[in-house]
């Protein structure tokens, strides 16, 4: 979700503004999500490299996170949504934490869009951990046993992976999970991107042809 911090230099406001802005377009995005068919929905909110920004910023992020932690917990139910955290979990506090386990306990049950924050998440950091919970002779490990224990265990691989905010590249996320997905770059920043340029990506996607390796 890149750009919240050029969305408000351009208005003269502080970043912690377009990190607000940004928060709110999560839920319009995830609601155009569901109306799309969208089953699963992945975003990218705190990177294990975010934790060089100035500490002020960080602190505003985590509160954020920390405030729609809560508040997903009644909007999730309202409309059926799990909410699950990827991301390394030792790294966040303990309120935190509390914030995480509600929100997954109480949502675990529900059916509808299948909604995951990373947060303290980076995908080699990630593929480390798992790695690590490996058992047996690793010339028995396969692909699919390091696949189950990442934390998007259980979750399908991306079909598409959009980035906002102009820049071209993946910024560590989902490197494992991305190997056959197809990308779509915009150079609108996040607390712009609305309903209809999520359409765009879809139609965009719609349009591919994927071969995953064949002919
Ligand atoms: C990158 O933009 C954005 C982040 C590091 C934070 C993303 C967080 C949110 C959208 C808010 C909260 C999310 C949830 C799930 C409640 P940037 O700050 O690097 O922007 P810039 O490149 O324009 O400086």
């Amino acid at each position: 979700m890149d750009g919240n911090g050029r969305w408000a230099k351009r208005r003269m406001m502080p970043r912690s503004v377009g990190h607000t802005r940004g928060a709110k377009n999560v839920e319009v995005i995830c609601e155009a999500a569901y109306d799309l068919g969208i089953k699963y929905l992945t975003v990218y909110a705190f990177s294990t490299e975010n934790w060089s920004r100035p500490a002020d910023e960080v602190k505003t992020l985590m509160k954020l996170f920390s405030r729609y932690l809560k508040s997903y917990r009644k909007k999730a139910m309202a409309n059926n949504m799990r909410v699950r955290i990827i991301g390394d979990r030792t790294g966040l506090s303990e309120e935190m934490n509390e914030d995480i386990r509600r929100v997954e306990e109480e949502t675990a049950g529900n059916t509808g869009l299948q909604f995951q924050i990373a947060i303290n998440y980076g995908g080699r950091d990630e593929i480390l951990r798992a790695v690590r919970r490996l058992k047996g002779t690793p010339a028995a490990w396969t692909i699919d046993d390091i696949s189950r224990l990442l934390d998007t265990g259980g979750i399908p691989d991306p079909d598409l992976i959009i980035r906002p905010g102009g820049e071209y590249r993946l910024s560590n996320f989902l490197i494992w999970q991305s190997a056959y997905a197809e990308f779509y770059f915009t150079d609108v920043l996040w607390p712009d991107f609305s309903p209809e340029e999520l359409k765009h990506a879809v139609t965009f996607y719609a349009g591919r042809d994927r071969r995953y390796g064949g002919v």
